[in-house]
């Protein structure tokens, strides 16, 4: 199977493997953190905003919310999830905007998925030069020094007449600026087993580094990667939630 399928071909299935992530949690305790470190503007933009459940919650909560992805299999859900919302085809290491945002975020560690430092740098860049005055960029992320390769995450649904298996795990080298996004994906009907792998190559990064990148365009406060409430990162968990202030 090729690489990002999941986002391609099998676009139809995303939700259904997403189907234990507490989007409402998510994105209201990103509407917080807005609240406590940004402004009162409600430009919104989701990057890798994937099928547009996050773009959903804060388009309920009164943004103006919008939405850029890669990928169109995954965009053509996302705008029938969200009608009245606009959504790009773009990569998030060199995207436009047509008016300054007050909220940029980026969820479920897909800040990773440009693909390398430079390009990692790149978006930056271009999430500072599209935040309006005082804006906030919001993203979670992991450190490659806490990646335990033998973690693989699975849960299973049943849809429509099929049970769903879904695996998820990193995986790090322990040397570079790349790891990979390892997925699994069974699908059994009637005692007839489908499966795919796939393989998703992603920057790799020290929470250090990803510092020293950020610094130059924001002021930096990092945060437990706890979404129900809001604690100061106490340096020792691989994952974390970044809230950046436009400098
Ligand atoms: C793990 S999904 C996350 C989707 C959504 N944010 C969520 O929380 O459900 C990662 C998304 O990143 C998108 N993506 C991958 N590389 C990208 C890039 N360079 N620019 C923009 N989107 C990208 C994929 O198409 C996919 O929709």
């Amino acid at each position: 199977m090729s690489t990002n399928a999941l986002y391609t071909d099998l676009s139809a299935y995303y939700d259904l493997m997403c189907a234990d992530i507490d989007y409402p949690a998510q994105s209201h305790s990103v509407r917080r953190l807005h609240q406590l470190f940004g402004t009162a503007g409600r430009n919104h933009l989701d990057l890798a905003c994937g099928t547009g459940p996050h773009v959903r919650h804060f388009l309920d909560c009164g943004y103006c919310s919008a939405g850029l992805d890669i990928n169109q299999p995954m965009l053509d859900i996302a705008q029938q999830r969200c009608p009245e919302a606009q959504f790009s085809r773009q990569d998030m290491a060199n995207f436009q905007v047509a008016e300054p945002q007050d909220l940029i975020t980026c969820f479920l560690y897909s800040i990773h998925y440009n693909a390398g430092l430079e390009k990692l740098r790149a978006c930056l860049t271009s999430v500072h030069a599209a935040l309006a005055e005082g804006g906030v960029f919001c993203f979670n992320a992991v450190d490659k020094h806490k990646i335990d390769n033998r973690s693989f995450v699975r849960h299973s649904v049943e849809h429509d007449g099929s049970l769903f298996a879904f695996g998820s795990g990193w995986y790090y080298s322990g040397e570079g600026e790349r790891q990979a996004l390892r997925l699994s994906i069974e699908k059994t009907t009637a005692g007839q087993t489908q499966a795919w792998q796939d393989e998703h190559p992603m920057v790799a990064l020290s929470f250090a580094e990803l510092q020293v990148l950020l610094e130059p365009h924001f002021e930096v406060q990092v945060f437990e990667h706890d979404y129900e409430r809001i604690t100061p990162w106490a340096g020792a968990s691989g994952n974390a939630l970044f809230v950046c202030v436009k400098r």
